[in-house]
């Protein structure tokens, strides 16, 4: 979806819209119109829609009325975003290929005609590589939004939330892609492509150096399937270079089967998203780097496929971690904390990091516990867990914190190594945080978000379609430019 602005309505195309607050529809429209709009009950609450056709300078225009609520309150770009959303998904398959948003007379401040477009461009999003057989009514055919009227400095405040939507965009994409398509190896060009001559840095680990490194866990993970694992680091140090890095952790299967502890077959096709942690790092990364963000932000993401095979790990395997510290692989679909304690330990000794945040859809039980509202936030700091519940309310991807303790800790004690990869099952998401926990360094500010049931939605959300839905990329954007900025 391109988005351009305009000065002049001259070159005003045959479809038009305007936002409306609530209870207050714009006296210059016919009275037929408007009376149209009464007799459809529109009032402009938050994304309701009314369209008619009016006649503008001897041309007939459809005109779409979009509502933006109340003015005020902590909800008002998040409104602005579901209208631009409402606009988004109306139009986005009616055969209209250009919108043209008047905002002349709006009102709207820079920032939230940005957050109107955020809502429009983010709606948009549709990944339809694969469907070749689309009818004409189903394709997609919106292009392109002209905006006119709009606030002066609107146009530079779009482009910093553009490279943020170009990074949601990319989690998105990353999401949605089968495994046969996106696995470790894939999933790095992936990004060396979207982030060419973004000014990132990408490196990339393979097996023979992360064997060297000691990364048994992750390795014991990969080591059943013929795809390579690998570590992707992608570096982005826009800040002061004496300032430590905030380093987030992707947990990055790009397909789980559970491994010899094998899943059932209903769903199994779901785990093709559990590199959604992963996704969200790298979109964030796309988003940090192409809004050029005055901080140092570091993403690792921990790539495996987790197959059963003959070469597979087997329950009760000890592995050995680059921790040093020794894991009885109780259960092999337990797989995400194996891959992030080596890619945490790595991202320590090599980054020395005074913040390290790891996201993972790490647990199924944390879907039973929050559904699709909330992901899960597990920390050792107060202060940053609550920079996180902050960044959640304010980019909608909300989090919900949950309790750590040594009686938790616990539980995942092993008769036969350091600790087993499950603890019993109730209470499965603070054990799995437990274990992770266990590899945070002395110093070192640790969050954990189990966003295991945020990264795909099966019903159309605020800024979404179903699908993959890009969650986590704008919590972390959202953190960084709040906390790690000048
Ligand atoms: N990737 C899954 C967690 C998951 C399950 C995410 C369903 C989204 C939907 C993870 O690797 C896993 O299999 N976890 C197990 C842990 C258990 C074996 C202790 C789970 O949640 O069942
Ligand atoms: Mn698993
Ligand atoms: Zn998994």
């Amino acid at each position: 979806m391109k988005i351009t602005f305009a000065t002049s309505a001259d070159t005003m195309p045959q479809l038009k819209a305007r936002i409306v607050e609530q209870d207050k529809l714009p006296a210059d429209l016919s009275p037929a119109f408007l009376q149209g709009a009464e007799a459809s009950r529109f009032t402009g609450k938050v994304g309701q829609l009314f369209e008619g056709f009016v006649e503008d300078g001897g041309v007939v225009v459809r005109l779409a009325l979009v509502g933006t609520g109340k003015h005020g309150g902590d909800e008002r770009l998040a409104n602005l975003e579901r209208a631009g959303a409402a606009l988004a998904a109306k139009y986005l398959t009616s055969g209209e290929k250009v919108l043209g948003l008047d905002l002349e007379g709006s009102g709207l401040s820079a920032r939230e005609t940005a957050s109107l477009l955020t809502g429009l461009r983010l709606r948009s999003w549709r990944w339809d590589t694969y469907r070749t057989k689309l009818k004409e009514e189903q394709k997609r055919s919106l292009e392109q939004v002209v905006v006119f009227g709009a606030h002066k400095g609107a146009e530079a405040a779009w482009k910093v939330e553009e490279a943020v939507a170009k990074g949601v965009e990319l989690t998105r994409e990353l999401v949605a892609e089968p495994a046969n398509i996106i696995y470790p190896q894939s999933f790095v060009e992936r990004c060396r492509e979207r982030m060419e001559g973004t000014g990132v840095e990408i490196s990339v680990l393979d097996e023979d150096e992360m064997a060297e490194l000691g990364m048994g866990a992750l390795l014991g993970v990969s080591q059943g399937s013929i795809r390579d694992a690998k570590l992707l680091v992608i570096k982005w140090m826009g800040g002061n270079p004496a300032d430590k890095p905030t380093v987030f952790v992707g947990k990055g299967v790009t397909f789980d089967t559970g491994g010899i502890s094998i899943k059932p077959a209903a769903g199994m096709e779901d785990m093709k998203w559990d590199m959604g942690g992963a996704g969200a790092v790298a979109g964030a990364m796309l988003a940090i780097a192409g809004r050029k963000a005055k901080a140092n932000v570091i993403g690792v993401c921990g790539l495996v496929e987790n197959m059963p095979d003959g070469n597979a790990q087997r329950p009760g395997d000890v592995v050995t971690t680059m921790s040093g510290q020794t894991v009885e692989v109780i259960n092999t679909d337990a797989e995400g904390r194996l891959v992030l304690c080596d890619a945490i330990t790595y991202a320590q000794r090599e980054f020395k990091p005074r913040t390290v945040i790891d996201l993972a859809t790490l647990t199924g039980a944390m879907m039973i516990a929050l559904g699709m509202e909330h992901g899960g936030l597990f920390s050792n700091n107060d202060d940053l867990a609550d920079k996180l519940l902050a960044a959640g309310r304010k980019s909608g991807d909300k989090l919900w914190r949950f309790p750590l303790s040594p009686a938790y800790d616990k539980l995942i004690d092993s008769p036969i190594a350091d600790m087993k990869n499950v603890g019993p099952r109730w209470g499965g998401s603070i054990t799995a945080a437990q274990f992770i926990q266990r590899y945070v360094e002395e110093g070192v500010n640790w969050a954990h978000l189990d966003i295991a049931g945020m990264v795909w939605a099966d019903k159309p959300g605020a800024t979404w379609d179903k699908g993959a839905t890009g969650f986590g990329a704008r919590l972390i954007d959202t953190f960084v430019r709040d906390n790690c900025e000048g």
